[in-house]
C-alpha cells in the first residue's frame, strides 16, 4: 500500500502567475522523480468543469453569493471525492490551482460570507481533509489586475472592484499569518526567475523534509 501523496495548492489574487509556478512545482516534482497530478478549482472534472463555466461566466442576471458558495462546494465535492482524494490514496501528490482557501478569500472577504458558514460547508464536503501545503504567491493587487487584464477578456471575478480584491488579498494574507507552519508566502513581485527559484526551492524542500 503506497504512503498518502501530499495535497498541495496554490492560490493568490488575479494575475499572480499561478499557471506559470504550477508548471515550475510540476517540473521539480518530475525532476525529483514524484508522480503527480496538476488539477485546478473550480472544475478539475468534467462536471466540475461545467459548474466552473457556470460560475465565471460574465451575466446580466445578479448571482446571490450563496448560490456562489454552494456551486463552489458542489464543484469541489465532485472534484475531490472522484479525483483528488483518489490520486493521494495511490500515493501521487497532487497540485491543485486554488482549493478552499479561495473561498475564504473570495466568497468570505470578498463577498462577506462568515466564515463560521464556510467552515460548515468545508466540513460537511471535506471532512478532516485539508491541504498539506498551501502556496500563496502574493503581489499588490493593482500589479496583478494590471497582469489580469493583459490576458483579454475578463471573467465574472474579474470584473470585481480593486476594493473586493484587496479584501481577498488581507483575507489570504491573515489565513498565511495564522498557520505559518501550513501556508508558504511568495513574494510574486519579483521577477518570474526569482518568484520561480523560490518555488523550485519551497517544492525541493518539501520533498526532501
Ligand atoms: P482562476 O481564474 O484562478 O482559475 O479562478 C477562477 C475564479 O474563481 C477566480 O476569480 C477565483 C474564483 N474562485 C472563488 O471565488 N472561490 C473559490 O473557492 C475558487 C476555487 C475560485
Amino acid at each position: 500500500m503506497p504512503v498518502r501523496g501530499r495535497f498541495l495548492t496554490f492560490e493568490g489574487t488575479e494575475g499572480v502567475g499561478k499557471s506559470t509556478q504550477l508548471q515550475v512545482a510540476s517540473r521539480t516534482l518530475d525532476e525529483l522523480g514524484v508522480d503527480h497530478l496538476i488539477t485546478r478549482e473550480p472544475g478539475g472534472t468534467p462536471m466540475a468543469e461545467s459548474i466552473r463555466e457556470l460560475l465565471l461566466a460574465p451575466r446580466d442576471e445578479p448571482v446571490h453569493e450563496t448560490t456562489e458558495l454552494l456551486l463552489m462546494f458542489a464543484a469541489r465535492a465532485q472534484h475531490l471525492h472522484t479525483r483528488i482524494l483518489p490520486a493521494l490514496e495511490a500515493g501521487r501528490w497532487v497540485l491543485c490551482d486554488r482549493f478552499t482557501d479561495a473561498t475564504f478569500a473570495y466568497q468570505g472577504g470578498g463577498r462577506g460570507v462568515p466564515e463560521v458558514r464556510i467552515a460548515q460547508l468545508e466540513e460537511l464536503v471535506q471532512g478532516s481533509v485539508r491541504p498539506d501545503h498551501v502556496i500563496l504567491l502574493d503581489v499588490t493587487v493593482e500589479t496583478g489586475m494590471q497582469r489580469a487584464r493583459r490576458r483579454g477578456e475578463l471573467d465574472r471575478f474579474e470584473q470585481e472592484a480593486v476594493a473586493f480584491f484587496e479584501q481577498v488579498r488581507n483575507t489570504y494574507l491573515r489565513r498565511a499569518e495564522q498557520s505559518p507552519d501550513r501556508y508558504h508566502r511568495i513574494d510574486a513581485g519579483q521577477s518570474l526567475e526569482k518568484v520561480s527559484a523560490d518555488v523550485a526551492s519551497l517544492i525541493t524542500g518539501l520533498v526532501r523534509g
